[in-house]
């Protein structure tokens, strides 16, 4: 194989791929490599261009670690992580819809009570989160396990604090055997995704905002259901049609009612999809 050109190059890229024994892997480099090869020649990639690619795919790499994940800020920003959700949770009509992950779920949060405060400190107006999780049928499910997290009213996690030494505004929660759940939190607000690095460059170049609208993030786990990760969305927020990481689904947009003494209240039921 010599002497390759720009009209047979693709061609023999494809055939060094056509040995994989794993036929899924195989699928995905003959895919990958045409839709490469077909973007370079569509926008006639300069060399200098390319190079900037690899300068921003290195910087990319550069600043992720263990709590700043910029990859996936990269594919929620090209609405590849919301594709892929589309793709994967298409569901029966009347189950609740799933959207983005975020890197900003923590494994092991601690452990809260029906009723408790999960803020742990976390600054922000006070407020009540209540509902019911349910199957599809409207029969309540019981005791399923809820991940729930948020931002501060600062728009940080508690993650990007790197003097923090204990989780904040992050907790699990185990619906009652009526499939009921309530905790106290603190009102979800909007919040630019960090911006400092690769992906803010990005945004910043072609003319868009960072923002995410206010939001409360779930993953409701239980037997027999598949698993949701979704979150709640702030009517009315400026971003709603906005969303830097293409995330909002009008079904899961809802009320943060203020009451009389000043707090919020959320209310919001959660339909599982049985798994198959
Ligand atoms: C989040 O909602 O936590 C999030 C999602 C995507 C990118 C950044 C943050
Ligand atoms: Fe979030």
């Amino acid at each position: 194989m010599r002497n390759l050109n720009q009209d047979t190059i693709t061609q023999a890229v494809i055939e060094r791929f056509s040995h994989t024994p794993d036929p899924r892997l195989k699928e995905i480099m003959t895919s990958l490599v045409q839709h490469l090869h077909a973007f370079a020649r569509e926008v006639r990639l300069t060399e200098e261009e390319w190079f900037q690619g690899i300068q921003f795919l290195t910087d990319t790499g550069h600043i992720t670690d263990d709590k700043r994940q910029e990859f996936i800020l990269l594919s929620d920003t090209l609405g590849l992580s919301m594709l892929t959700v589309a793709m994967n949770n298409d569901k029966p009509a009347g189950c609740t819809e799933s959207t983005v992950f975020g890197p900003f779920f923590v494994e092991s949060a601690p452990e809260y009570k029906n009723g408790d405060d999960v803020a742990n400190g976390a600054t922000g107006l006070p407020c009540q989160v209540r509902g019911t999780v349910k199957g599809l049928d409207g029969t309540p499910v019981p005791n399923a396990r809820m991940n729930v997290w948020q931002a501060d009213a600062e728009g940080n996690y508690d993650v990007q604090y790197a003097d923090l030494a204990h989780a904040q505004a992050r907790g699990v929660l185990h619906a009652d055997d009526q499939g009921r759940f309530h905790f106290k939190t603190i009102l979800a607000e909007a919040y630019p995704i960090p911006s400092d690095g690769p992906v803010g460059r990005m945004l910043k170049a072609t003319a868009n905002h960072p923002w995410r609208p206010a939001h409360l993030h779930f993953m409701i786990e239980a037997p027999g259901y598949q698993r949701l990760i979704t979150h709640v969305f702030r009517n009315r927020d400026q971003y709603l049609d906005s969303d830097v990481v293409f995330g909002v689904r009008q079904s899961l947009v809802a009320d943060w009612e203020q009451q009389p003494d000043g707090s919020y209240l959320l209310e919001y039921d959660f339909v599982l999809n049985p798994e198959k």
